[in-house]
């Protein structure tokens, strides 16, 4: 089967976008990573794609003032024109209308560093951390049109050690990102997710198997 065409959009660092250019090498990897996008000009990822001979565009957000159905419409027709399948955000920190998220639909996840429901939005470590919780940790999902709403295609925990700050959780959350977003995209480009009831269920899947990845403690 031909390997599915994917956009990573970023809007900074970029180390899920370096995760799954790594996991796409592998001969076996059902996508390929042909196309990076970011708001910023300034973003670490964008320099690192085009090292590795990806192709990379600057949509700067800030150009189209309030109107974000414009600066999306630019993006669409950046993605269109290199015939995308599917749309991977890897830190965009921008929130998406319901007409972009409409035009991906069931083809655009999204990695968050949270153990979603649980944690929402921004400051995700801080939040858990003030919240006493014991396990945290990150989340693949689907995109819908409310933020970090869609249904869950992998997560791994981290356990929260007493001496954690927000940057040591952070870090330790980031590993696990970056094991289960080349996985969940292996997922979906296999075309093995479909969402019935607004949850993915994944063709193969144990239903007796815990969480796809749960890393060792310490
Ligand atoms: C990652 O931790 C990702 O989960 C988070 O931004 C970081 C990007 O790091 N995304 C969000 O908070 C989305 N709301 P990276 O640029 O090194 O991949």
């Amino acid at each position: 089967m031909a390997k599915k065409r994917v956009a990573v959009l970023i809007s900074g660092r970029g180390s899920n976008l370096a995760a799954l250019i790594a996991a796409a090498e592998a001969p076996d990897y059902p996508a390929e990573i042909v196309f990076v996008l970011s708001n910023r000009s300034d973003a670490g990822g964008i320099a690192f794609a085009s090292q590795r001979g990806i192709a990379t565009a600057v949509v700067d957000h800030a150009r189209f003032g309030k109107d974000r159905e414009a600066f999306e419409r630019e993006m669409q027709t950046e993605l269109e024109r290199r015939q995308i399948d599917i749309v991977c955000l890897a830190g965009f920190m921008r929130l998406l209308t319901p007409w972009f998220v409409g035009r991906w639909d069931g083809r655009m996840i999204n990695v968050h560093p949270a153990l979603l429901p649980a944690f929402k939005g921004l400051d995700t470590h801080e939040r858990a951390l003030a919240a006493g919780v014991k396990i945290h940790g990150a989340t693949v999902h689907f995109v819908v049109p409310d933020m970090d709403a869609g249904p869950i295609i992998a997560q791994a925990a981290v356990p929260v050690a007493e001496d954690d700050t927000p940057d040591t959780l952070a870090a330790q959350v980031l590993k696990v990102e970056h094991i289960i977003y080349p996985l969940a995209l292996r997922l979906v480009a296999e075309g093995r997710v479909t969402v019935v009831d607004g949850r993915a269920r994944i063709a193969g899947r144990a239903s007796s198997t815990s969480p796809l990845v749960v890393p060792e403690a310490g």
